[in-house]
Parts: C-alpha cells; sequence; structure tokens
C-alpha cells in the first residue's frame, strides 16, 4: 500500500497527477483552508502534507500526529513552521526556494514601477470616468532610471532584483545581516553594502526582500520611514509584519513617503482598511511568485522533496537538517 499524502491546497493536475505514482493522495482541489483541528483530523494516518503557508505546523499539531513524517510547503518562506518542534517530532520540513528568485524579482520590479509611475492610481481613475482631457501635470511620477535602488535583505531574491537595475542605469545600494562577498556585490551589479539607517536616508526607491523572523518583525516601522525621502517609494514582496502598515499608513497619509507597493500585509488577507483609502498605495494578493511556470516548479520542487523523504533520501530543501540525527531511517 502506498504511505497517504494530505495535498492541503488546490494545486496544479500535473503535480498531483505525479504524486500519486507514489502516494496515496487525500486531495483539496475546492481550495479549503482547514483550521487546526480539521487539518488534525486530516492528517491522521498520513505519512506527509504539501502545504503552502497558510498551513501553522507547531508543536501542538505535531504532537497529535505520531506518523507523520514530512510537511514540504510550495514557497520560499517557511514562517508557518516551528523548526524546532519539527525537529523535536522527527518531522522533515522542506521548502521550495530558487525556482521563484527571477520571477519574483520581476514582480519586484513590476510593483517599483507601478509604484513610482502610479500605473494603478491613473487606471482607477480612467474607469471611474475622470479622463476628460489630457493635462500636462497630471499624475506625474518618480523616475526609475537614474535614481537609487536600496535593497534591504540581499539574498537570491534580492540579488535577482539588483541584477536588473543595470538595464535603469540605476545605482544600487543595500543592507543585509551580513555584507556580500566582492563577487556577489559584482553578480548583484555592484551593489553598495551600506548601514541601515544609509540605506533609508538615500535610497529614492526601497525594495524589502528579507525573510520573516520574529527579529525582522517591524524592521521598517515609524522610525524608520521617517528617515526615507519624501519622494521615495517603498515595496514588500518579503512577509507581512516586516513593515508595520499602521506606521506605514500614516507615513503615506501624510506623504513623508510618496507611495507604496504591497504584496504582503500583516494579517493578510485581511488587511488593514487604512490602505484602501489611499491613492499613493499598489496592492496585490501575495503574487509575487505567481507565474504559470514558476508556480508550476515550486509544486515540483515541493513534491521532490517529499518523494525524496519516501525513498529515504535527504529532501534536497530540508530545512532542519538537525532532524536527521533523530531519524532511525537516515542513521
Ligand atoms: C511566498 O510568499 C513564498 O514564500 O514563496
Ligand atoms: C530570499 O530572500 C532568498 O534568499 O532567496
Amino acid at each position: 500500500m502506498k504511505p497517504k499524502l494530505l495535498v492541503a491546497r488546490a494545486i496544479a493536475p500535473e503535480v498531483l497527477q505525479s504524486l500519486s505514482n507514489c502516494f496515496e493522495l487525500e486531495e483539496n482541489q475546492a481550495d479549503i483552508i482547514f483550521s487546526e483541528s480539521e487539518l488534525v483530523s486530516r492528517l491522521r494516518g498520513k505519512f506527509g502534507m504539501l502545504c503552502t503557508s497558510s498551513a501553522k505546523v507547531d508543536g501542538s499539531l505535531l504532537s497529535q500526529l505520531p506518523e507523520l513524517k514530512v510537511v514540504a510547503t510550495i514557497a520560499v518562506g517557511y514562517d508557518n513552521f516551528d523548526l524546532n518542534a519539527c525537529t523535536e517530532y522527527g518531522v522533515l520540513a522542506t521548502n521550495a526556494p530558487d525556482v521563484l528568485n527571477e520571477t519574483t524579482a520581476d514582480f519586484a520590479w513590476a510593483l517599483m514601477m507601478a509604484t513610482a509611475r502610479r500605473v494603478t492610481e491613473s487606471e482607477h481613475w480612467l474607469r471611474a470616468g475622470k479622463w476628460e482631457k489630457w493635462s500636462y501635470n497630471a499624475f506625474l511620477g518618480a523616475d526609475i532610471h537614474g535614481t537609487t535602488l536600496g535593497i534591504l535583505g540581499m539574498g537570491r531574491i534580492g540579488r535577482a532584483i539588483a541584477r536588473r537595475a543595470r538595464g535603469f542605469d540605476m545605482q544600487v545600494i543595500y543592507h543585509n545581516r551580513s555584507r556580500l562577498d566582492k563577487n556577489l556585490e559584482l553578480e548583484a551589479g555592484g551593489a553598495t553594502y551600506v548601514e541601515k539607517d544609509v540605506l533609508l536616508r538615500t535610497a529614492d526607491h526601497l525594495i524589502v526582500v528579507v525573510p520573516y523572523s520574529a527579529e525582522a518583525r517591524h524592521l521598517i516601522g515609524a522610525d524608520e520611514l521617517a528617515l526615507m525621502k519624501p519622494t521615495a517609494t517603498l515595496v514588500n514582496i518579503a512577509r507581512g509584519g516586516i513593515v508595520d502598515d499602521a506606521a506605514l499608513i500614516q507615513s503615506l497619509r501624510d506623504k513623508k513617503i510618496a507611495a507604496a507597493g504591497l504584496d504582503v500585509f500583516e494579517n493578510e488577507p485581511r488587511l488593514n482598511p487604512g490602505f484602501l483609502d489611499l491613492n499613493n498605495v499598489v496592492l496585490t494578493p501575495h503574487i509575487a511568485s505567481a507565474s504559470h511556470r514558476t508556480r508550476l516548479a515550486m509544486a515540483h520542487k515541493a513534491a521532490e522533496n517529499l518523494v525524496a523523504a519516501l525513498e529515504r533520501r535527504v529532501p534536497p530543501n530540508l530545512l532542519n537538517t538537525d532532524v536527521l540525527s533523530r531519524l532511525q531511517l537516515w542513521n
């Protein structure tokens, strides 16, 4: 008998098809978000789970699921996994990085450009039937080319964003927990490391790409926003909670910064209603990696991790490598 797998969210049928060669699947193509108790009851007797960031995996869940061996998220971010708890319960936890880097970098640019050039704001105005004449000074925005791009968080996605800046003759500055080596800085379009306050003061366009962690919570709050130029734009494609949304709304209202482009929010999908009243913000529903090709590649990658676990191989994107020493299987 094949081991059982819960596919906790709707995914591409071709990935289900390929997983069904190895696993007996419980699918959720209706894409219902399971509560913790529903998740527990569906996971009983399952070998593994394919999930997204909506599934919270912590000690309270795992203590009820002695048979569970692996959880694979179709995302690069894995703040929904308590890795220590996974290790404690002998559960392999994996993510789906890398295949989304370029697509996510494209989207960061899309948001930055839409924000700086007021693409969605002007479209809403046009759709509302307000366009009666062309005006010399309507919807004046900020240039992208020839300006300074600031990147907070210079991982693989940050570097992919930086590389694109060359074509726009931008100067790129970045801040990261640790400075990149010279080769990586060159690869990132010759990005220059600066302290965080210099980044905030100097960037004409700032893109936030740091992974979520407790330390990263409200990394951009009222004090940080106050350092930014009044003409600057801010883009967040990382995770809600890294930017303090209430502080950002205040700063956008008071025109302390010019505009923001946001793909992620605190408490999403229930975002702070203050955003909806503002014209100087571009809002998208957490879609930075959502191209057809990339979402398929991410799901295949998550599936590869599950198959590796099934075949007693170390999953290529194992997050809690400490768990290996706890598992008889890998000894
Ligand atoms: C999406 O937010 C991801 O982490 O992949
Ligand atoms: C994301 O920031 C990454 O390092 O891939």
